[in-house]
């Protein structure tokens, strides 16, 4: 089962997942990141700055879950530019080595197989950076998703249109399409580190932790993978069955354990 580790706030959140990353990247300096864009991610990404500043990060590898479709990849709120300015520059990361799905409309057909390529060809995801849709959605694998779906083009919900408007003026503005990586794509990655905050995601993260296993709920696929660490603030864990055992569990971790 996935650890459930329950955090004060998402600065310390941020901290232990930065902390794992930092460890991986002085480990393994072409280390595989899976980012991933919103709001959740952000702590990890500050905390970041100051764990890899002194880390040659020259060789790391990104790839992004995501990206609208049709949006003009200059779009401040395209997450091309999202994971340059939050991950990219502040990093110090080489740009030509982080790729993200290509949403442009020319050449769409094919987006999806490039991509899964060049996530094979570089050896597959170390660690998978993720954060969870109030629908249940990760990377923008909307319910119904196939948990062997690749790298594809789906549509957007109602739902996630109008989480998403606050980044837009307006939900007529947000993209009705998007290109994400699968549930099947997401499996493959090595270690999955899902994020979570505030009560708004409590449903979400009870299905797709304690929940059957149902494309109906995305984020459920975290239970068919072995190795899941899913980082939560009270107010995101307020809903789970097990939590007294969750805390009790990180409390009592043998030291020789990593995350
Ligand atoms: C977005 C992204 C997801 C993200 C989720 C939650 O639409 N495609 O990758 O995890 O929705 O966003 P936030 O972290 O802002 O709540």
């Amino acid at each position: 089962m996935a650890e459930v580790v329950i955090v004060g706030s998402r600065q310390e959140a941020g901290v232990l997942v930065a902390d794992e990353i930092a460890r991986l990247v002085r480990a393994r300096p072409d280390a595989v990141l899976g980012l991933a864009t919103g709001s959740t991610p952000l702590s990890v990404y500050e905390a970041l700055r100051s764990r890899l500043a002194d880390v040659d990060v020259s060789r790391v590898r990104g790839f992004a879950l995501d990206e609208y479709v049709g949006l003009d990849p200059a779009h401040p709120e395209s997450y091309r530019s999202v994971i340059a300015r939050e991950v990219v520059e502040p990093l110090g990361l080489d740009p030509e080595r982080v790729q993200v799905p290509d949403g442009r409309t020319a050449g769409i057909e094919t987006a999806g197989e490039a991509y899964e390529r060049a996530i094979v060809a570089a050896g597959g995801v170390d660690l998978q950076i993720l954060g969870i849709g109030t629908d249940g959605h990760i990377g923008f694998n909307e319910p119904g998703s196939s948990f062997a779906s690749l790298t594809r083009v789906k549509t957007l919900t109602p739902e996630t249109r109008a989480d998403n408007a606050r980044f837009f003026d307006g939900i007529d503005e947000v993209p009705r399409h998007c290109i994400t990586q699968g549930l099947g794509t997401i499996l493959r990655a090595r270690h999955l580190v899902l994020l979570a905050f505030g009560e708004a995601k409590a449903p979400a993260i009870a299905g797709a932790v304690e929940g059957p296993v149902t494309a109906m709920l995305p984020g459920s696929a975290v239970q068919l993978h072995p190795h899941v660490t899913v980082v939560l603030d009270e107010a995101a864990a307020s809903r789970l069955q097990r939590a007294d055992y969750y805390r009790d569990a990180w409390a009592n971790k043998p030291a020789w354990q990593g995350l």
